[in-house]
This record gives structure tokens, sequence and C-alpha cells, in this order.
């Protein structure tokens, strides 16, 4: 699909990013690249996955850290994600609800492979209830 230039700038950082994929058990490789906003930096990450299955952690959770490490905020503008598949996937729900502390509903999420960019998705249509702040307990 047709692309603004910087987020085909994104999209190449993105799948930099995969090439360091550490996925020796499931083979599936992933990289994920944030637009700041007010900040000219991309921040990417890669998959890593253990031994143990349930400590893996995804390429968009990788690129959150990283963002808040090199930048103390996580205010996105967009958001690629690269698989090595066809079709192309997004985000897994644990990585929405991560995603949910940071993205507003309109915060247009790119599933692509390594081939192409293939749909602009909205984070607001990907997880339209996600569970946010302590909600009042009831006495
Ligand atoms: N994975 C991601 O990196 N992002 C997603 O949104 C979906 C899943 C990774 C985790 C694991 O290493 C592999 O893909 C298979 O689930």
């Amino acid at each position: 699909m047709e692309v603004s230039k910087i987020v085909m700038k994104a999209y190449e950082l993105a799948k930099q990013a995969q090439k360091n994929a550490y996925a020796p058990y499931s083979h599936f490789e992933v990289g994920a690249a944030i637009k700041i906003k007010d900040c000219d930096e991309i921040i990417t990450g890669c998959n890593l996955e253990n031994a143990s299955y349930g400590a893996t952690v995804c390429a968009e959770r990788g690129a959150i850290q990283s963002s808040m490490v090199k930048l103390g905020r996580v205010e996105f503008e967009f958001l690629v994600v690269v698989s090595n598949t066809s079709p192309a996937i997004g985000p897994c729900a644990l990585c929405l609800q991560v995603l949910s502390e940071f993205a507003k509903p309109d915060l247009p999420i790119y599933f692509a492979n390594q081939k192409e960019i293939q749909s602009k998705n909205y984070f607001g249509d990907l997880l339209p209830k996600p569970f946010a702040e302590i909600p009042k307990i009831m006495k």
C-alpha cells in the first residue's frame, strides 16, 4: 500500500530490527518500529524468545521498553509491525494491553511483512475496550 516517507523509513528500520529477532523456538520473527511524536528518532524492537516460552518478549513490547529507556516517554505517532508471515500480523492481545497505556484509539498501526506494508489499522479497532486505570472498588 502507499504510505508516507516517514512510514516507509520506519518500515525499513523495523525490517532491520526483525533481522535481530531471537526466535529459535517459533521461528516467527518480528520487528517493530515506533515513531515518537516531536522527535526524529524511530525506536525499534524485535522479539526475544525464552526456553520457558512464557518469558518471551514480543517486538512491540521491546520497542516500548526501549523508547522509555532512550527518551523517557512513549508518545506514539504510529507503529509498524513486520512479521515473516503472509498475511502480516499485528500486535497480540498482551501487547495491545501494554500499548493501551500509551496509545489513543486513533493511533495508526501498520501490519507488514518483508515484502510490503499490507494494511493500516487503528488501535481503537484492535482493542476497543482496554483495561484501564484502577477502577473504583465498590464498597
Ligand atoms: N510475537 C511478537 O513479537 N509480536 C506479536 O505481536 C505477536 C507475537 C512473537 C512472540 C514469539 O516470539 C513469536 O512471535 C511467536 O508468538
